[in-house]
């Protein structure tokens, strides 16, 4: 079928509201998808985006068969099982943002930096944003895109090499700023600042960018006094202010950074809002996001950077552990062989309850049942749950959501191994990427 006349045909399916325009845009080349956005009035936008959220919203949904058929069959666990086509949904939600806005997306490899599945991320998003030296230089080597690296402050040991494997480099101060910029500007690395917008709504402080007496970013005090003097220098100014939040948040601390910083960034290169934005979560407005970037590039003539890491592989990986045993102290515990503490160590930090396929809250079915870590550590549990049948021993259960925070974070508290990785994809076959073992424990101790 000639391009013109997949257009025509989207545009009708748009019209019609068939779900299946979302894959057909998805399908289309660059240049076919601009003609589509160009064709559509904003009514057929906003339908567009609405089918391509149900779209994904579909296909997330049969996933949890997917996952729980594994399970049930011979996976060696525990292991993080990471649905390829899911993160290629999750890509796709990214893409449309950029066809509308015309703005750059990184992905934040803090958040997840499994480069089996990168030559899927690779072609939909701009790069990385990096935290330091290795995750510059995972970026370069593993993305092959965009590297824009930030860290709270950088070391003379380590610039040099940041410097080679970043093409953005943020500083954190102007004392850093004052002291690597020339180097940066000479390597031809562009720079930026961040700063405190001087507004977040995040509730747990130890995830509040902008809490009291925070260290990260240049707040508007001292921003006032000195950035006069390194206006030249500087290219883009940074914030990062969300977590886990919708577009609504984004557009107050929008509000509270443009009254703040506004009269300075015309003339700059960029502007970058950081990570948090849960972009690909079903309730998530992206016309709101849409809009407000499509304005602020408008008011000021910059490009816009976004740097989401959860976004990036929401509910698109599981962790699978199987019931070594059960015991009971006035209610039946399940020990798993997977650990809070070791394997998914947010669910104790934040804290939260990880989801389990197939299970509810306890007391809503018949069977209740702690579930629990091999460790020593008396909290190493990951909350109470209910089934609908008993847990037996050699059981698999499906923790959800597991693919973010969760390898860039374990560790091998009690000796304990690290899970397996594995990608599916060709919908639905395992392809092992990591088995761990004594080594990987031994060679981080001495
Ligand atoms: C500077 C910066 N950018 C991006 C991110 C990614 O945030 P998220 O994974 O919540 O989208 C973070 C998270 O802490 C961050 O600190």
């Amino acid at each position: 079928m000639s391009t013109g006349k997949q257009i025509e045909e989207m545009i009708r399916a748009v019209a019609a509201k068939d779900i299946r325009a979302a894959g057909g845009y998805h399908a289309l080349s660059g240049g076919a998808r601009k003609k589509v956005l160009e064709a559509l009035d904003k009514n057929g936008l906003k339908a567009l985006t609405q089918l391509i959220k149900e779209s994904k919203r579909k296909s997330f949904k049969a996933a949890d068969k997917r996952f729980l058929d594994i399970a049930k069959g011979d996976v060696a666990t525990p292991v993080y099982l990471l649905d390829e086509t899911l993160i290629e949904e999750n890509m796709r939600i990214m893409r449309y943002v950029k066809d509308r806005t015309g703005c750059r997306v990184l992905h934040a490899l803090k958040a997840y930096a499994s480069f089996a599945t990168f030559p899927v991320m690779r072609r939909y998003l701009d790069g990385v944003c990096a935290s330091g030296l290795n995750e510059a230089r995972l970026g370069r080597e593993e993305f092959k895109k965009e590297v824009h690296t930030f860290a709270a402050a950088y070391s003379e040991k380590e610039i040099g090499q940041i410097l080679r494997h970043s093409d953005v480099v943020i500083f954190n101060s102007f004392h850093q700023l004052r002291q690597y910029g020339p180097p940066a500007r000479a390597r031809g690395v562009e720079i930026g600042l961040r700063v405190n917008p001087g507004h977040s709504e995040v509730a747990a402080e130890m995830y509040n960018p902008c809490a009291p007496n925070s260290r990260l970013g240049v707040v508007y005090d001292v921003f006032k006094e000195e950035f006069q003097a390194h206006r030249k220098i500087t290219d883009g100014l940074h914030f990062h202010a969300m977590c886990e939040q919708n577009s609504d948040v984004l557009e107050r601390v929008l509000r509270s950074f443009e009254k703040l910083y506004g009269q300075y960034i015309r003339g700059l290169k960029w502007v970058n809002f950081g990570g948090g934005h849960h972009i690909t979560r079903d309730d998530y407005d992206l016309e709101r996001l849409i809009r407000l970037i499509n304005a602020f590039k408008k008011r000021y003539g910059v490009q816009v950077y976004l740097e989401p890491g959860e976004a990036s592989v929401l509910n698109a990986g599981v962790l699978v552990s199987t019931v070594l045993d059960v015991v009971k102290n006035k209610m039946e515990i399940a020990i798993m062989d997977a650990s809070a503490e070791a394997h998914m160590p947010d669910v104790l930090i934040m804290p939260y309850r990880p989801h389990v396929l197939g299970s509810s809250q306890a007391g809503r079915k018949r069977y209740a049942y702690r579930l629990a870590g091999p460790s020593c550590l008396a909290g190493d549990v990951m909350g109470d749950y209910s089934f609908d049948r008993p847990l037996k021993r050699g059981d698999r259960l499906v923790f959800a959501d597991m693919a973010l925070y969760s390898i860039v974070k374990n560790t091998t508290f009690n000796g304990m191994n690290l899970p397996d990785i594995a990608v599916m994809r060709d919908g639905g076959r395992i392809y092992p990427v990591k088995r761990f073992g004594y080594r990987d424990y031994r060679n981080r101790q001495s």
